[in-house]
């Protein structure tokens, strides 16, 4: 049969396809999500999260020498503090779980590069994201709250932030913040469409943070919506965001695609704890092959056009793009 093309010609043997491969992925790419617990001594298995864990402050530096061993070298830390309020002032205390997290991090690994996620929800005792007023987020009130927060974990060594509550000029007024406390270096990774998803339900019992009433509707995006993502990733872009982010990710793979053919700075992508606690229960189940899985799913996340993958599979792909069998 006479055909010009023959598209299997570049299939044909493993040299060949890995010449002509189109995504290419790195474990520099990787940030692995790590919680802290203020009480917790040692670590603790995360029920929701199968082979996940919590850490205590006495063993933090573990979840980092993890980390490096593998071939990672990065990661964003929440906390679970011991003592919650209504505004979630521990967040932002000098002496508080993440800031004595950085401390350690850093005194054992200074190049180790360390991201916080700045929230409230962890540290609210009703579990929103922001200051309360009349059973509602209070958007401006909250933004005060946010920039002591970013400050804080500047001021304690976080290498970038990554505001992830969603409020309205939340990146403009913690980089002002920053700039004024004389943090400029310090980059603003901005969680810019972060839908209102059930994919965060793992996460919620792991750092304790579930609303003690209602959703977070009123802050987070409404799944149906693709134009308000790239408006968010604007606004946010506008404000000074240095990176932008979609959340959750294999859901939203066209919002990624659409919003790193829009905007020139680094696209991060969140494949969140539903994600994770999805493929880890099929494989558990003999379902599916979750190896295999776990490379397929970060690749297409990469192929849509993200950047740099928040991921608690970070360890494990790592090693897997070292063996080669993706990237
Ligand atoms: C804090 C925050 C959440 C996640 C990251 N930062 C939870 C939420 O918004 O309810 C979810 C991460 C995950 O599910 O892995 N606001």
């Amino acid at each position: 049969m006479e055909l010009v093309h023959r598209p299997r010609r570049l299939r044909d043997g493993e040299t060949i396809r890995r010449m002509c491969r189109e995504t290419r992925i790195s474990a520099d790419s990787l940030i692995y999500p790590i919680f802290v617990d203020e009480v917790l001594s040692g670590k603790r298995e995360i029920e929701s999260l199968p082979g996940q864990y919590q850490y205590g402050l006495d063993c933090v530096e573990q979840a980092i020498a993890e980390c490096i061993e593998a071939g990672v070298k990065s990661c964003i830390l929440f906390g679970i503090p011991a003592h919650k309020d209504a505004h979630g002032s521990s967040a932002w205390d000098p002496e508080g779980v993440i800031q004595k997290a950085i401390h350690k991090i850093k005194a054992a690994y200074p190049d180790f590069y360390v991201v916080t996620d700045v929230c409230m929800c962890e540290y609210t005792d009703h579990g929103h994201c922001g200051a309360l007023c009349d059973y509602k987020v209070d958007n401006d009130a909250t933004l005060e709250l946010l920039c002591k927060v970013a400050v804080s974990h500047a001021h304690a060594g976080a290498d970038m932030v990554a505001p992830s509550d969603m409020m309205d000029g939340r990146v403009a007024a913690i980089r002002h913040a920053l700039d004024e406390a004389g943090y400029k270096n310090v980059p603003i990774m901005a969680y810019s469409a972060k839908y209102a998803s059930a994919f965060y339900g793992p996460f919620r019992s792991a750092a304790g943070s579930a609303p003690s009433f209602g959703d977070r509707r009123g802050y987070q995006m409404d799944p149906h919506n693709r134009k308000e993502a790239m408006k968010e990733c604007q606004l946010d872009v506008e404000e000074g965001a240095d990176i932008i982010m979609v959340k959750p990710a294999l859901s939203y793979l066209d919002i990624i695609r659409e919003c790193s053919d829009a905007f020139d700075v680094p696209m991060a992508a969140y494949s969140v704890s539903g994600e994770y606690a999805m493929i880890k229960a099929a494989a558990q189940a003999g379902l599916v092959d979750e190896y295999r899985i776990m490379c397929e799913s970060a690749l297409s996340i990469f192929r849509a056009g993200a950047n740099i993958l928040i991921t608690y599979y970070a360890k494990e792909l790592a090693a897997a793009i070292q063996r080669g069998d993706v990237g």
